[in-house]
């Protein structure tokens, strides 16, 4: 554990360590987690049935999705009839997104790509004017929740819905436990973690020089920080690690929060 760690060092080594996994991924060395571009031509999408009935319907709405990646989600919310805009800090899961966007001929005017960090959304996007704001799978990447979430809460409307999805964090902690990492001994720990990642790790064939940066938020520091930057939370959903992903017999895998602005 590195406990001097600015959020803004952690991000530059993130989006970085993001990058590296997206080339990597686009030059077929990691195997697909998924091929974005290609499932979403074939009609797929990347919403689970927990994410539709969380958001509830989204024709017409202006939807923010913070940490979109390669676009999966976003534009899967796009193709439900919501205006998006898509926030990442790595300009290769940008590239990615636009390019899956225009396979299938979701243009600019209604999915709208912003190249910045999470803790520093410009000002732009806080007018308070989106319907839903959501996120999957980067819980795990910001250090400083409360700054996060106060910006979310900028950014919608009153009564707007925010939808937070992530690795459940017991079942972050029990599979760093597994593989015997040897600073996420205490569930209450919450980092930051930083791992550097060489060439026998999975997303890094290549071995580049990738660090990662992370920190695990427990679900009572998650809930307490929703509810201060001024959400009601609606919902807390935990699903069971059915493929057994995170090793866990019968343990939690994500939770999904549905938090409404008051
Ligand atoms: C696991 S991926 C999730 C992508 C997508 N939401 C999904 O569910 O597939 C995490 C994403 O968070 C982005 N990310 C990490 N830290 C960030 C930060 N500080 N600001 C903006 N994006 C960040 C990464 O670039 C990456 O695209």
């Amino acid at each position: 554990m590195v406990e001097s760690m600015s959020t803004d060092q952690a991000a530059r080594l993130n989006r970085e360590a993001w990058d590296s996994f997206r080339r990597q991924r686009d030059e077929g060395l990691v195997g697909g987690r998924r091929d974005v571009v290609e499932r979403l031509v074939e009609g797929g999408s990347f919403l689970s049935v927990h994410h539709r009935e969380l958001v509830g319907d989204v024709h017409g709405k202006r939807l923010l999705d913070l940490g979109c990646g390669d676009g999966g989600e976003l534009i899967s919310w796009a193709r439900l009839g919501a205006q998006v805009v898509g926030v990442d800090n790595s300009p290769r899961q940008l590239t990615v997104a636009r390019r899956a966007a225009e396979a299938v001929g979701i243009g600019a005017e209604q999915c709208r790509l912003v190249l910045a960090d999470l803790l520093a959304v410009p000002e732009g996007l806080l007018r308070g004017d989106f319907d839903v704001a959501f996120s999957s799978g980067v819980l795990s990447w910001i250090g400083d929740l409360d700054r996060w979430f106060a910006a979310v809460s900028r950014a919608l409307k009153p009564h707007g819905v925010f939808v937070l999805g992530a690795v459940h964090p017991l079942a972050l902690y029990y599979r760093e436990r597994e593989r015997g990492a040897q600073d996420w001994h205490s569930y209450f720990d919450q980092g930051p973690f930083t791992e550097q990642l060489d060439a026998t790790h999975r997303w890094n064939p290549a071995g580049d020089a990738v660090t990662t940066v992370q920190w695990m938020h427990t679900l009572g520091h998650v809930i307490t920080s929703v509810a201060q930057a001024g959400f009601r939370v609606s919902r807390l959903l935990e699903l069971p690690d059915e493929a057994e992903v995170y090793g866990v017999t019968g343990g939690p895998g994500e939770f999904l929060l549905r938090a409404i602005k008051v």
